[in-house]
């Protein structure tokens, strides 16, 4: 049987750790670019030396040059300056937008039929710049972003009870920003509705912290942002997708009808698998939820809108 290759953009921590999660899972051979010269041979390297203790079986290469991602089966792009603190992810939108677009552009065409996880921020506005720098159909482009927020809830939630992560569920819509719309309707511990093991300001508490959990990480690390939780997001969607698993995830996904969102990237659940996003499902929202939800959407129509005036798309 073929070897899976994925291509990981960016060798810096997301990258890095994303090489480190689909190695340790034997996902398939991985290629770690980056521009910097040494980065991503020494991180490569050192990888495939721990692979004999670990017992993976994974090739890793590290490079400066395009030439080697060709013919990936995911493409995972990680490029980017992450935020420093006080910094709101779309602080980072021209700057990201330029190094976006010119790696997809080396990247997409060396593997017209891959699938392209985008993992930089502002991370929907991104996803749609790859979109549509790649000329990729668009269920062959997804975001990760909804993994990691939703883990984020998923872990406040057990520290909250005392209870294995295992055991809680949960769905996030949205974009990946701070007014992203966790939903405890659709939250269960052990099969157990939320709303029915906790009073609503603790669930309004966790909320807000995973809202703002990529700011809380920030602030501590002062020098960089998440890459643990981010990159381990990453590589489920990428199991998902070279396993053809058909994992229904929230993930960063075209919408047009769906949600009524009109053709941008949002955060809603999707099922992966060979085909990319093969399915998107569709909750039923109420009033409030739904109100949340367009407030979201409306701040990623926002920053593409951005985006179109700065010449970055059409
Ligand atoms: C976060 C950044 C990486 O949420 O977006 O941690």
């Amino acid at each position: 049987m073929k070897r899976a290759k994925i291509s990981i953009i960016g060798a810096g921590n997301v990258g890095a750790t994303c090489a480190h999660w689909a190695a340790a899972k034997e996902l398939g051979d991985i290629v770690l670019l980056d521009i910097v010269e040494g980065l991503p041979q020494g991180k490569a390297l050192d990888l495939m030396e721990s692979s004999p203790i670990e017992g993976f079986d994974s090739r890793i290469v590290g490079t400066n040059n395009y030439d080697d991602t060709a013919g990936s089966d995911v493409i995972i792009i990680t490029s980017g300056l992450p935020r420093k603190p006080g910094m709101s992810r779309d602080d980072l939108l021209t700057a990201n937008a330029k190094i976006v677009k010119a790696v997809t552009e080396q990247a997409a065409p060396r593997s017209p039929h891959a699938v392209l996880i985008v993992v930089s921020n502002p991370l929907d506005a991104m996803v749609y710049l790859a979109w549509k720098v790649s000329g990729f159909a668009p269920n062959k482009v997804i975001g990760q972003a909804g993994v990691l927020d939703t883990a984020r809830f998923r872990a406040f939630v057990a520290m909250a009870l005392n209870v294995s992560v295992e055991d809680v569920n949960a769905l996030l819509l949205g974009g990946h920003g701070d007014d992203m719309v966790p939903l405890p309707r659709h939250t269960s511990v052990g099969g157990i509705p939320l709303p029915d093991l906790l009073p609503q300001d603790q669930i309004d508490k966790i909320i807000d912290r995973a809202r703002k959990g990529g700011g809380e990480i920030v602030a501590l690390l002062k020098t960089g942002s998440a890459f643990y939780a981010p990159s381990a997001a990453t590589i489920q969607m990428a199991e998902s997708i070279l396993r053809d698993k058909k994992r229904v995830l929230p993930c960063a996904v075209y919408c047009d009808k769906e949600y009524g969102v009109g053709g941008y990237f949002v955060g809603v659940p999707c099922v992966l698998g060979t085909g990319g996003v093969e399915k998107i499902l569709e909750v039923k929202l109420n009033d409030q939820e739904r109100a949340a939800f367009d407030t979201s959407a409306s701040h990623v129509r926002e920053l593409v809108d951005i985006l179109k005036k700065q010449g970055f798309v059409s």
